[in-house]
């Protein structure tokens, strides 16, 4: 039961995710699922086949409001993600970006100032004008009471794609660039962290309600380094979203950083911080929902297999995260193998319905 739809229409809608984010514990709390669009849905991949290329499908603002609506039309969700991608930037600044089946995002790659310099800083906003046509289709076909996010990678997620050159598993390039090439590194995340932020306010405008930060790599960096490339651009860009939207809340994500994710929970700007299935979620109320609305951080493989496994990780996550400020959702994306009745039921569960 979404709580706005059973208030009379004159009552403003009151979305229970954005009550959490505001610090509000929710009695049932809000669920989305990172990655709720996409392959796992039949629906999707028959959308899917209308465009040639995944970037053709996420600029064409009919089929991205029909894929961000397809999981609401499907489950109780409190909240759609806006269907993108985080590598529309790079492809916005001139970098060339292609998605190959079975291989994932590729990209020419850079590592030198000459080459940071030639990204097209201006016009960025006009080349994703797509995304924000997007925003404000979807929030017009949003049912009551479900809210909509809107979303960009961090700048040393997005940098470790542009350098690596698709994804990577150990980023030797970047890490290594990191202590080599100091001064590139800090004019890329610049230019990346401007872009961000901008991206963001835009999605904000064209009618986003909460934002999310995707630093989908942070656990790649060494702790030492993580303040740095990490912590201090998300920062900026949640402090320039807070400036320019003051009630719209931030979320970070910045997976894998373990009892760092402290540091995130810390910042004022930031509203919520999602936290991966590495996170001990009994640390999680204690050391972070003083300080923000957590949100996660059920393994995406366990919903993937289904039955008594999911509803025990589910139950003890409830319990763990439930009496502060939470958000359900997964620890990562959802994998393409994951059956949507699997879906239906976590949500049943978290909703004390199933
Ligand atoms: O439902 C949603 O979550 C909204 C849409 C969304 C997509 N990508 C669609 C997508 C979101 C929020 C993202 C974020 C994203 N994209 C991240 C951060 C989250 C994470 O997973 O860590 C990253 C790192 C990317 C980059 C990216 N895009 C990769 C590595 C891949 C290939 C791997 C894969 O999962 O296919 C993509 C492609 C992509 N982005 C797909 C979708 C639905 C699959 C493309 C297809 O339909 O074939």
């Amino acid at each position: 039961m979404r709580s706005s739809q059973s208030q009379p229409s004159s009552m403003p809608s009151v979305k229970t995710l954005l009550a959490v984010l505001s610090g509000i514990p929710a009695t049932v709390p809000p669920v989305w699922l990172m990655r709720q669009a996409g392959r796992y849905l039949p629906e999707y991949r028959a959308l899917r086949k209308r465009a040639d290329s995944f970037l053709d499908f996420c600029y064409t603002p009919e089929l991205a409001v029909e894929a961000t609506l397809q999981p609401i039309r499907r489950f109780h969700l409190d909240a759609a993600i806006v269907f993108s991608d985080i590598l529309v930037i790079p492809d916005a600044l001139g970098q060339r970006v292609r998605f190959e089946d079975g291989v994932g995002p590729r990209l020419d790659p850079i590592s030198t100032m000459e080459e940071v310099a030639r990204l097209r800083e201006t016009g960025v906003a006009e080349r994703l004008e797509p995304v924000y046509d997007t925003v404000s289709g979807a929030r017009e076909g949003l049912p009551d009471g479900v809210a909509l996010i809107g979303f960009a990678g961090a700048p040393w997620t997005i940098a470790t794609y542009m350098v690596e050159g698709g994804t990577s598993r150990g980023h030797e390039r970047i890490r290594k660039l990191a202590y080599d090439a100091p001064d590139m590194m800090e004019k890329l995340i610049g230019i990346l962290t401007r872009a961000v932020a901008d991206h963001l306010i835009a999605q904000v405008r064209a009618g986003a309600e909460a934002v999310q930060i995707f630093d989908s790599w942070a656990g790649a960096l060494p702790a030492t380094l993580r303040g740095h490339y990490s912590l201090r651009p998300i920062t900026e860009i949640a402090s320039r979203v807070r400036a320019a939207c003051p009630d719209v809340p931030t979320i970070a994500f910045p997976r894998g950083v373990g009892t760092g994710y402290a540091d995130y929970a810390a910042v004022p700007t930031i509203s919520g911080v999602s936290i991966d299935q590495g996170v001990d979620a009994s640390w999680a109320a204690t050391a972070l929902q003083g300080s923000a609305a957590v949100q996660g951080n059920l393994d995406p493989l366990v919903l993937a297999a289904g039955g008594r496994a999911m509803e025990d990780s589910i139950d003890g996550i409830l319990s763990a995260l439930g009496g502060g400020p939470f958000v359900f959702n997964l620890g990562h994306g959802i994998v393409p193998e994951t059956p949507p009745e699997h879906v239906a039921a976590l949500i049943a569960r978290v909703k004390g319905t199933g």
